[in-house]
């Protein structure tokens, strides 16, 4: 398992992204792998909820790894804030009568207001193995945002166009209206590389008829989003380095 410091840096893909997507936002991540940017999301934007779904039980065990070592570490440094400004008050408050309220009241209750209505990112953050496209599975409910980063290329060769069109129809369902898809597909080229993973990728790579510069008609003309932004359109060859666009459809 490669869980290390680097999962911590913030992944450029989530520089982009609009918090009115999120915050508050109930929001779905479909092929989710180790969690690492459905929590780095979750935690920059404030979710309401985020579930992270993946076909890899081995992934999504990661993730859950991932999300109680994020959880432990924000729990240990929201406590060591909260000691640190009981002593500050403490040390502040020289009166005898400041000192016994406090003492009475307690450290945990006196600055309890503080953190009310803070959330831990496990309330927030779960994930589960679903192979999203052949699930029968119901989702609890539809989300404002659904999420599928690099994700397009493998259900296209593992299932075809058929697979690529259930994938987009069931993201239609279960997204509210006025809902969003964030979609960052992966360009015709990079399916050459790896359609020789399985026969079954090799014989749906040679009969794909919906490449993925086709994607963008299929969402709006047939799937039914209205409208399609670029997020990325003035980024790629930057700095910020993204050599694949990423783009919002709006239902
Ligand atoms: C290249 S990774 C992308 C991970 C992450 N979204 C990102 O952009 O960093 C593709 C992920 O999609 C998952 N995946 C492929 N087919 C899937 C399916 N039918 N349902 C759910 N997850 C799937 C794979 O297991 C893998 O973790």
């Amino acid at each position: 398992m490669a869980i290390g410091p680097s999962h911590e840096a913030e992944d450029p893909r989530v520089k982009v992204l609009k918090k009115e997507w999120f915050e508050g936002k109930d929001c779905l991540d479909i092929g989710c792998n180790s969690g690492v940017i459905t929590i780095q999301i979750a935690k920059k934007f404030n979710c309401k909820s985020i579930l992270g779904l993946d076909i890899d039980s081995g992934l999504i065990e990661d993730a859950f790894w991932y999300l109680r070592k994020f959880t432990k570490t924000e729990s240990a440094g929201k406590k060591q804030a909260k000691d640190t400004s009981v002593k500050a008050v403490q040390e502040g408050n020289s009166s005898e009568q400041s000192t016994t309220a406090l003492s009475n009241e307690g450290p945990n209750e006196s600055l309890s207001h503080h953190s009310s209505g803070e959330r831990n990112l496990s309330d927030i953050v779960t994930f589960r193995r679903e192979n999203f496209v052949q699930s029968h599975r119901p989702h609890e409910k539809c989300y404002d945002t659904i999420l599928c980063l690099s994700v397009a290329k493998w259900i296209h060769l593992n299932w075809g166009d058929d697979g690529l069109i259930t994938l987009f129809s069931k993201i239609w369902k279960l997204l509210h209206p006025g809902g969003v898809f964030i979609l960052e597909p992966q360009p015709w080229e990079s399916y050459e590389k790896n359609r020789k993973v399985s026969e079954t990728a090799s014989n749906n790579y040679r009969s794909i008829m919906f490449r993925p510069e086709h994607f963008q008609d299929i969402l709006l003309d047939k799937i039914g989003f209205r409208k399609v932004e670029d997020i990325t359109s003035g980024l790629s060859g930057t700095r910020a380095g993204f050599d694949r666009p990423i783009f919002a459809f709006y239902k």
